[in-house]
């Protein structure tokens, strides 16, 4: 068959479309949620031959689009007041509502099904079209079934060319995802399937709506779902795709010790190149209708790409970001990786981060310890060490060649500029020693990560915690603890202590903070971790 290219979509273009449709012929056509292959509703023959092209369970039943209110009371037995209440807040748009159906309907619409998927579309290409062939069309999206659903013309022509009779091209839907779904068909109103019509602005027409577990949880073997197209992989590229939750930092540290030939990252704009390997980006993190836009377009570029696994940035599930979430989640096969939690730990001295680190390490934690960090990457022959002696004299060095801290010290705090040097020089390679330490170490049975690091606030190793906890405790205490425990004078501990930024400055980059005093309870500070 040759599939004949729609691209001026005037009168006469969309009179033949219409035509063909009434004629029992299929049509892609744009809408503003994702394109839809329609067919005559009402003719068994031609919504049969919707499976057929698009290679569709047949169980799976479909939408039925109208263009005017009126065209919905031959389709369905009620239209209660909740629907005619939802019909008025969002048709036309991207909302669909599930009805009981009416024998007009063929049982090949909705096989096995007593009720019908009903939705008025905003586009106005899709509006003149039905308004044209003057019947209801019903139209799945028009893609190879178990595919990403098309937001272009092109994506259609990629999947269906040779298969239908024509393509109406009305350019990128706005949407991007499917329609909501509710059904009306219950008790209370359920949402089957997530869309551009958010959960909220259901609940503002109808008071509380279900949400059906099928949304975002798998579904267990032989449980039905209440909408059939629930139960399919789907939307997938070719490659392996997997969701993967926490920050930006605990992404890349996951490519980082995971990357393989052929994987690729899918990620908000902006973050492309902080990412290791080839990164696509799916909108900006905190717009959640630009990700719905772009998602799918995106999931079929991986494919042209040959990608082998995908690692995608989990999405917000607030608003739309629940049918991004939805479908991603279908892509991935419900393949969720939560990764490793990394915490940084650090507090002002004697506050007691080492009896901190201690317990946590007691609780299962992995612990990374700076100090041993830091004297790792200045061993003799180092290539830190080299640098370190450029840049400070090379009498910062005995005559082994070992470093002479005292020497390194005096040089390097002498002015902020040098002491900025010296950061520069070993805060790299710390982080790389951290990272490779914890790859080396970290197994399935550690419960995460903790950094346990004084200067952590200055240094880079910060962008891969996850959260920071700090250790308090009042002036005096930590006076008296560095006194018993270091054997200082008076006057060096005071010095030691007023050298460090004050309390505020940590309190106030803390995620958790743990008082290690009286009268509270180290371990009770603990409990949540
Ligand atoms: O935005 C959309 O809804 C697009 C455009 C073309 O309108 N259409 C679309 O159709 O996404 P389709 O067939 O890809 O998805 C329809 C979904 C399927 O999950 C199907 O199982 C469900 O709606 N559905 C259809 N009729 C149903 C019914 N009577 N009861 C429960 N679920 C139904
Ligand atoms: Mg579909």
């Amino acid at each position: 068959m040759n599939t004949k290219f729609y691209k001026k979509c005037d009168a006469s273009e969309l009179t033949e479309a219409a035509e063909t449709l009434k004629n029992g012929g299929l049509v892609a056509i744009p809408t503003e949620t994702v394109y839809g292959l329609a067919a005559n509703a009402y003719n068994r023959d031609a919504v049969s031959k919707v499976f057929e092209a698009k290679g569709r369970p047949t169980d799976n039943p479909m939408i039925v689009h109208i263009s005017k209110l009126e065209e919905i009371y031959p389709l369905v037995t009620d239209f209660p007041e909740k629907a005619k209440a939802l019909a008025e807040a969002f048709w036309p748009g991207p909302l669909t509502m599930i009805l009981p159906k009416s024998d007009l309907v063929p049982r090949e619409v909705a096989p096995k099904l007593e009720t019908v998927a009903v939705r008025m579309p905003s586009h106005p290409i899709a509006r003149k079209i039905i308004e044209l062939a003057g019947i209801p069309l019903a139209a799945p999206s028009a893609n190879s079934s178990g595919s990403p659903s098309p937001t272009t013309a092109q994506h259609v022509l990629n999947d269906l060319d040779g298969k239908i009779d024509a393509i109406v091209d009305g350019g990128e839907c706005d949407v991007g995802i499917e329609s909501t779904v509710i059904t009306l068909a219950t008790e209370v109103p359920r949402l089957l399937r997530p869309g551009g019509i958010t959960v909220d602005q259901l609940e503002s027409v109808l008071g509380h709506v279900d949400v059906d577990p099928a949304v975002v949880s798998e579904l267990e073997d032989g449980v039905a779902p209440a909408s059939p197209g629930m139960k399919y992989k789907h939307y997938s590229p070719k490659a392996e795709v997997y969701i993967v939750e926490g920050s930006l930092e605990s992404f890349k540290f996951l490519i980082d010790s995971e990357a393989q030939e052929g994987d690729m990252a899918l990620c908000f704009n902006g973050e492309e190149n902080d990412i290791p390997i080839p990164s696509l980006s799916f909108g900006d993190e905190d717009n959640l209708e630009s990700q719905a836009h772009l998602l799918f377009a995106q999931l079929r570029k991986f494919d042209e790409l040959k990608a082998k696994r995908v690692f995608v940035r989990a999405p917000s599930s607030d608003g739309v970001g629940l049918g991004v979430y939805n479908r991603l989640l279908r892509a991935a096969a419900f393949k969720v990786i939560k990764p490793t939690v990394i915490y940084g730990l650090t507090g002002q001295t004697g506050a007691g981060k080492s009896t901190v680190g201690q317990m946590l390490s007691e609780k299962g934690y992995l612990i990374v310890d700076g100090d041993v960090a830091a004297r790792a990457v200045v061993e003799k022959g180092s290539p830190v060490l080299e640098e370190l002696s450029e840049a400070f004299g090379s009498d910062i060095l005995d005559r082994n060649g070992e470093l002479i801290r005292s020497a390194l010290a005096k040089k390097a705090f002498a002015t902020e500029e040098a002491r900025q040097k010296l950061n520069s020089i070993t805060h790299p390679a710390v982080t790389k020693w951290s990272i490779d330490f914890i790859k080396e170490n970290l197994n399935e049975n550690h419960k995460g990560v903790v950094i346990d690091a004084a200067a952590i606030f200055d240094s880079d190793i910060q962008r891969y915690c996850t959260k920071m906890i700090v250790v308090t405790a009042p002036e005096e205490e930590r006076l008296a603890r560095i006194l018993s425990r270091d054997g200082l004078s008076r006057e060096a501990a005071m010095l030691r202590i007023k050298a460090q930024k004050d309390e505020q400055y940590y309190k106030e980059r803390a995620d958790i903070l743990v008082r290690n005093f009286a009268p509270y309870d180290l371990s009770q500070e603990l409990e949540l971790l």
